[in-house]
């Protein structure tokens, strides 16, 4: 894989409020470490709202329920830090369409993504969309491309094999996933509306006019399988890699 590796700053739950400073073009990421090793996770629990913790139990296996609440619990203490609340009075909203975010601090935007034990958390104050994806054959991948990807983004799929088709792969997944994710529809805009262009500096949509018309997609390594899309509507040029919880 050709791309970039994030090179993350690990910060300590200690300092966490001397490097959430929300300045006005920071677009801040960061890894987190949902292993749950050396985390009291009951501790951690007693964060979560009780919408939250209803869906934690959802989860059938204790893994998955405890990454779960880690990555919300990870999330509202980052959240505070940003904005000087109790990561317990947080409470979450949906902007339009479903796109989560703080009903108290609308100017702070987030998006997020897991995969396994990582998670990835950006906030900012421009619209961002975030992606993150393991590099890992699975069944049925080609058909999975054919009804998700648009004609053109198949071409570019058409010419490579192996380790090469699955990063391609991996990569064009990210990009349009994090888009969908800026724009906040999820799965109730279908990926074949969308189409990344080659040079991945742009898209465009079918027949559906979103009002977002503009944006940047940053693609890289957040550690060796781990493929994320960054998209958001201002040019990334500040763009801060944090860890949190222990070395992911
Ligand atoms: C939620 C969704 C956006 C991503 O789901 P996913 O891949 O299972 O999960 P991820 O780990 O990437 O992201 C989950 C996070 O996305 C965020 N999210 C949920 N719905 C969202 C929406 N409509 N808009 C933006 N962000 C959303 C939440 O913060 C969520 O975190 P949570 O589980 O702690 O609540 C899903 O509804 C979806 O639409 N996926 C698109 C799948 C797809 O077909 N991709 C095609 C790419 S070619």
């Amino acid at each position: 894989m050709d791309i970039e590796l994030a090179n993350w700053s690990s910060v300590d739950f200690g300092n966490l409020s001397e490097v959430c400073a929300p300045g006005h073009a920071m677009i801040d990421l960061w890894l987190l470490n949902l292993s749950g090793e050396g985390q009291n996770i009951s501790r951690l629990k007693k964060l979560l709202s009780e919408t939250e913790i209803a869906r934690a139990r959802h989860y059938r296996f204790r893994e998955h329920r405890h990454r779960f609440i880690l990555r919300r619990a990870f999330q509202r203490i980052i959240l505070a830090a940003y904005t000087g609340a109790d990561p317990r009075q947080l409470a979450y909203a949906m902007d339009h369409p479903d796109k989560p975010m703080l009903a108290d601090y609308p100017e702070l935007q987030l998006s997020a993504a897991n995969s396994g034990e990582t998670g990835l958390l950006c906030v900012s104050h421009s619209l961002v969309g975030i992606d993150l994806e393991q590099v890992a054959e699975q069944p049925a991948l080609n058909l999975v491309a054919q009804d998700n990807f648009t004609r053109s983004e198949q071409q570019r799929l058409a010419g490579l094999s192996g380790a090469d088709w699955l990063a391609a792969f991996t990569r064009l997944w990210t990009q349009k996933e994090a888009i969908l994710k800026l724009l906040g529809t999820g799965l109730s805009m279908s990926p074949l509306e969308l189409t990344v262009a080659a040079d991945e500096a742009s898209a465009t949509w079918t027949d559906i006019e979103r009002g977002v018309d503009c944006w940047h997609l940053k693609t890289f390594r957040a550690a060796d399988a781990l493929i994320a899309t960054l998209a958001s509507t201002d040019k990334p040029c500040d763009i801060k890699y944090f860890r949190l919880g222990g070395p992911s």
